[in-house]
């Protein structure tokens, strides 16, 4: 409904806009929705979040970067562009440039629309010192990568400029080398007379990545912060409710630094609408930012509960906030929106129509950081009902009411769960019939193409469609008319 309104409204301005609006991208890096890390970061509130739309319903549909970021530059879920690992064979920049991705992705059709395209920070997982040559990143007019094994390394990045040889910022903090790469861009940018596509991306808040020379080995630390911000946040207490267990070491001073982290990237955000402003592009620019997928503390309850982080609404629930012509100031969606979908919205933006994957709602995928840690899962959420479904590859399933339980501890299909799942229902209907249902739609979600994405019920019931309207408003139709409200 106000999505729809929304893009109406985006239409009229397309159509009467003399040139096409900018598109600023500022992607985090494993930045939580769940624990309040927006809060803390006062520019972001008061340059995009409060001047914009908040999606309070959105969701990475795979909790892994170099996965996550496939899917958010070809607008395809993860069974269709198969980028499922960080690291090769089944992950990382040789598997995208495997898959074809560095050849027909977002920032490619974004110049085939007429748009300028830049890009500074971490792109891929692998993308590093030895192979961000052969071949060289496509897509960009200009653009400055971090490159691996320095990506993580908070005092210690190395980066590429245009294809140029790799140039160490040891010393330098890695969001501020990051930042002045993005100011000289969109000085370049709006030094064009095209619309321009710049997407930023420091590692913050991200684990900073250690190597111990004495022992020729790496471990992940504490993110590392500015030294201008070391002294905040001495006070910060986990927020209430949020079941952190303070009993588990480093916790609380792991989650400062967090904050600590996202400081810098907090002024960045001021700078670049500063910018934008002097410039007087302010309002003719779509600022975006996100995150590549959330974060779970292994201090937060779900984690203690499940022992694997990354079904957790913590890990998938993720922060989008939008502020540009046509979005009005403060306002909140709750329609469920997915990482697949932002590909096609910023080719709607830019005029160019794709037939992507986008808009499904379809959460999970293979992936094998943990031994067992491979399953298919749903997330739904619509008037009276927020859910999540996974089946698990050892078989297991699990559902979760999380309007009831939203730390997700309590699986309504385990025995622990039976006296709540005898009390759970959808729009009346009991857990014995909302099951099957949910089957039939990971059945169809998880190798779904193209428009069964976005209308996943008519391939459940492909000749089922007044059937299950007959049927009345079961979790079907539900979650169909919570799609079509989308439009
Ligand atoms: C996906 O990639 C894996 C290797 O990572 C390969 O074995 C598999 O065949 C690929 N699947 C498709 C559908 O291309
Ligand atoms: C940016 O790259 C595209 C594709 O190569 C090209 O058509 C366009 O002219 C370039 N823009 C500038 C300002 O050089
Ligand atoms: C560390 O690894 C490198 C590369 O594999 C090797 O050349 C070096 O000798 C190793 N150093 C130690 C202390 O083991
Ligand atoms: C993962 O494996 C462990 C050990 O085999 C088992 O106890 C646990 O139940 C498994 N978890 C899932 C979700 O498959």
């Amino acid at each position: 409904m106000r999505v729809a309104h929304a893009l109406a409204i985006l239409a009229a301005c397309l159509a009467t806009q003399a040139k096409r609006p900018n598109i600023l991208f500022i992607l985090t890096d494993d930045q939580d929705w769940h624990m309040e890390s927006v809060e803390h970061m006062q520019s972001l509130k008061s340059d995009i979040v409060n001047k914009g739309a908040s999606f309070d319903r959105h969701f990475c549909t795979v909790a892994l970067c170099c996965p996550s970021r496939a899917t958010l530059c070809t607008g395809r879920a993860a069974h269709n562009h198969n980028v499922t690992k960080v690291s090769p064979p089944h992950g990382g920049y040789p598997k995208v440039v495997d898959r074809g991705i560095n050849d027909d992705y977002l920032p490619i059709w974004m110049q085939e629309a007429g748009y300028n395209t830049y890009y500074s920070g971490k792109l891929w997982n692998f993308h590093n010192v030895n192979n961000y040559n052969s071949p060289y990143v496509k897509g960009y007019n200009s653009s400055d990568f971090l490159l691996d094994p320095y990506t993580y390394r908070y005092w210690d990045s190395k980066m590429t400029h245009n294809d140029e040889a790799r140039v160490s910022y040891a010393g330098k903090y890695s969001t501020d080398a990051v930042a002045d790469k993005a100011y000289a861009l969109l000085d370049e940018a709006l030094s064009h007379e095209e619309p321009w596509f710049l997407t930023v991306s420091p590692i913050a808040p991200h684990s900073n990545w250690v190597f111990d020379e004495k022992t020729n080995t790496s471990y992940l630390s504490m993110p590392q912060s500015a030294y201008r911000h070391e002294h905040l946040f001495n006070d910060y207490q986990i927020p209430r409710g949020k079941s952190f267990n303070s009993a588990i070491e480093g916790g609380a001073s792991w989650w400062r630094q967090r904050l600590r982290a996202l400081q810098a990237v907090d002024e960045m955000v001021h700078e670049l609408v500063e910018k934008l402003a002097d410039d007087g592009e302010l309002d003719n620019t779509y600022s975006f930012y996100t995150t590549d997928n959330g974060y779970t503390s292994a201090s937060t309850a779900c984690n203690r509960v499940r022992n694997a982080a990354t079904v957790c609404d913590t890990d998938i629930h993720v922060p989008l906030f939008v502020r540009g012509p046509g979005v009005a100031a403060g306002a909140q969606f709750d329609s469920v929106t997915t990482h697949t979908d932002i590909a096609p919205t910023l080719l709607r933006i830019a005029n160019a129509d794709k037939q992507l994957d986008g808009e499904n709602f379809e959460a999970g995928i293979h992936f094998g950081l943990y031994p067992n840690n491979t399953y298919k899962g749903l997330r739904l959420a619509g008037d009276g009902f927020s859910v999540y479904y996974s089946v698990w590859c050892t078989g297991e399933r699990e559902l979760f009411d999380l309007r009831a339980d939203p730390e997700q501890t309590l699986n309504l299909l385990s025995e622990a769960g039976a006296h709540a799942a005898s009390r759970f229902a959808v729009s009346g209907r009991p857990i014995s019939d909302v099951v099957p249902r949910l089957d039939a739609l990971m059945m169809v979600l998880k190798d779904c193409k193209d428009r069964t994405c976005m209308r996943p019920w008519g391939g459940a019931a492909p000749r089922g469609r007044r059937r299950i309207a007959a049927r009345g408003p079961g979790p079907p139709s539900t979650t169909r008319s919570t799609r079509v409200s989308r439009r």
